[in-house]
């Protein structure tokens, strides 16, 4: 039996980085695949983590359109958990810069695992994103019974690039036959926040945080919004290598909370900072999503007023998660931006 050791990709995003975090506090021998190991926002906090017992931290380049570098990447694992991906919601080239590196990245991570015949764990990070058809309707509790099928490059290209990569993997399981077939499971959290633990985190998920933090928002938008921590979704993944079902499609998702109780959480605890909390009312929303550069209209249609519940007991029981309070989560989030500066 080959030592264990671990490759998380994308070690340097804000997941990842909590993965990596996790794995080493445990004691794991990890490959940490970042795109550049020269520069100190990708790496510096990777570096500085703790490691507890035998665990020890490899850095190693990697892009995930770069074939050699995958299979470098991959060679003798026994273990990877998969999170790098593009990270955004809208692009004016959506295909090459959102559903690509989801879609061909993922085929060269799955075809540098059956080259090197090593890994016997697989945890693949999706996203609710692929389980959210278009159409839902107020009051809905979707399950891992969902896929979002009907995701376009034009409605919805980030939810086609994880829904896309999540069948490139479900695809290549479902063939595979034999002893070596690894275990694979894929995670799905909803929006992530807490700690960041470098400047890059507050790019994705957190900018909506940051947008609150800076007061670029005035107002809020009269919307719900599902929140899960970072530090329980590193968990998850680390649970699901050896935990849950073969082939198992796990949503974490703590609870939800309207964006105006965001902000009175974030102004209880941070009462010095100012903090926007009056919400749009909704027909004013509509019309500024119409001229908003992240947002569409048919998306606020959708998304404002309108209320989607996520089904996570499948993690609680299966994984045994115990979700942190969105409260905590929102709180921790706050320190390490404001203590380092990454605020403007
Ligand atoms: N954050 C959320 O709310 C959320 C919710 C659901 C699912 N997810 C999923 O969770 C995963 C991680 O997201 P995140 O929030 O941690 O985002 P992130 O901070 O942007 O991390 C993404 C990682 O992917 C890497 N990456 C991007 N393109 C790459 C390429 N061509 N080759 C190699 N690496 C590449 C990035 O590397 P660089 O540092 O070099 O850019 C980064 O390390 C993604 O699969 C995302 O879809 C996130």
């Amino acid at each position: 039996m080959s030592e264990v050791c671990v490759v998380v990709t994308g070690a340097s995003g804000y997941i990842g980085s909590h993965i990596v975090a996790n794995l080493l506090s445990k004691g794991k021998k990890v490959r940490a695949t970042v795109r550049d190991s020269g520069d100190k926002e990708r790496v510096e906090h990777l570096k500085n983590m703790k490691i507890t017992g035998d665990g020890s931290l490899e850095i190693v380049e990697m892009d995930l359109f770069d074939e050699d570098s995958v299979n470098r990447a991959i060679n003798g694992a026994t273990d990877v958990i998969h999170t790098a991906a593009v990270v955004i919601i809208r692009s004016r080239n959506a295909q090459e810069k959102i559903v690509d590196p989801s879609v061909i990245g993922t085929k060269n991570i799955i075809s540098a695992i059956e080259k090197c015949g090593t890994v016997e764990r697989f945890v693949h990070t999706s996203s609710t994103a692929a389980i959210r058809p278009e159409n839902w309707n107020d009051g809905d509790v979707l399950t891992t019974e969902t896929f979002a099928k009907d995701a376009t490059l034009e409605n919805n290209p980030y939810g086609l690039a994880k829904y896309s990569a999540e069948m490139v993997v479900r695809d290549w399981h479902r063939q595979k036959g034999g002893a070596k077939k690894p275990r694979m499971v894929t995670i799905h959290p909803c929006m992530v926040f807490g700690p960041p633990l470098s400047p890059r985190h507050l790019r994705g998920s957190l900018s909506i945080i940051m947008m609150l933090v800076n007061r670029e928002l005035p107002l809020l938008l009269p919307m719900q919004i599902s929140i899960v921590d970072v530090r329980d979704v590193a968990e998850a993944h680390v649970r699901a290598l050896t935990m849950g079902e073969n082939g198992g499609r796990y949503l974490t998702v703590a609870g939800e909370m309207m964006w105006s109780d965001v902000s009175r959480i974030l102004k209880k605890e941070y009462p010095k900072r100012k903090w926007p909390f009056r919400q749009l009312p909704y027909y004013f929303a509509l019309i500024v999503s119409a001229f908003h550069p992240r947002v569409s209209i048919s998306w606020a249609r959708r998304h404002l007023k309108n209320k989607l519940y996520w089904d996570a007991s499948p993690a609680e029981k299966d994984l045994g998660m115990k979700w942190k309070s969105i409260d905590e989560t929102l709180i921790d989030t706050i320190p390490n931006i404001i203590n380092n500066n990454w605020d403007k």
